[in-house]
């Protein structure tokens, strides 16, 4: 009987897409320096003022849209077309990861290219180049929000994101300040023999006992280590 292919899991948050140009948010000049989180990213705010809501995805969707995938994701793109086992649980509603080539992609966060009811969180709806305008509305004709989860709302990705995690080998965290809950607590679920690695050129940030750390953008860290990997066709943490 053949072994399975070691499995590598990658999970994802905004330092990963900060080279293609999108801001992160916890940064002093990051996007919630500027926008208020309740007013922009809550079910109250949604409430209070749908449009500003909108406006501010809009705004998101239209950087996204205008901006590429850069070296991290088209490494980890890469890394999977050359027959490795990867799986991408991204904490970003961007679609750089996609765009780079990756097959298996979850995000936990939702995704910004996609809209959906404000009533049923199960009937989405791609954009395409649209965006979403007041008036908008589902089949079932409540008004259309963006497919992003909220502060205080649940994530219906998380149970699968657990299930990714406990078949891991080796968890790949890239630039994220794991902040938030759930997403931060996904390093809980992974197997006692797998190893866990988090590039994020912040050298302050606190790592979990045992994870290996390098401190690099994700544009340099992430195709070193892939081509290392590649080039020895295994997944290893390297020692420095
Ligand atoms: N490469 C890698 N990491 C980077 C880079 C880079 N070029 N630039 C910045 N970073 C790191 C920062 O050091 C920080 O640790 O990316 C991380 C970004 O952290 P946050 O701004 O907190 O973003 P994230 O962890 O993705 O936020 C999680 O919070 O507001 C919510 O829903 C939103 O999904 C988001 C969640």
């Amino acid at each position: 009987m053949t072994q399975p292919a070691p499995h590598l899991v990658v999970l994802s948050g905004a330092g990963i897409s900060a080279e293609s140009g999108i801001q992160t948010f916890r940064a002093s000049d990051g996007l919630w320096a500027n926008h208020p989180i309740e007013e922009v990213a809550t079910p109250e705010g949604w409430a209070r003022d749908p449009e500003r809501v909108l406006r501010f995805y809009d705004a998101r969707r239209d950087q996204i849209r205008a901006a590429r995938p850069n070296a991290a994701h088209r490494a980890l793109a890469n890394l999977e077309a050359r027959g490795f086992e990867v799986s991408v649980i991204t904490q970003n509603i961007d679609d750089f990861h996609e765009r780079a080539g990756s097959r298996r992609v979850l995000h936990l966060h939702g995704e910004i290219m996609v809209s959906r009811s404000s009533v049923d969180a199960r009937m989405r709806y791609p954009l395409g180049k649209r965006n979403i305008v007041i008036g908008d509305v589902c089949d079932q004709g409540s008004q259309l929000r963006p497919d992003v989860v909220w502060f205080g709302e649940e994530v219906p990705a998380f149970a699968e994101a657990c299930d990714i995690v406990a078949r891991a080998d080796l968890l790949l965290v890239v630039g994220t300040s794991l902040a938030v809950m759930p997403a931060a607590s996904l390093i809980d679920e992974l197997p006692l023999a797998a190893a866990c690695m988090l590039v994020d050129p912040d050298e302050s940030l606190v790592v979990p006992p045992g994870v290996a750390r390098l401190a690099l953008p994700a544009g340099q860290g992430v195709p070193a280590l892939t081509r290392q990997w590649q080039r020895e066709g295994r997944l290893f943490v390297p020692q420095h």
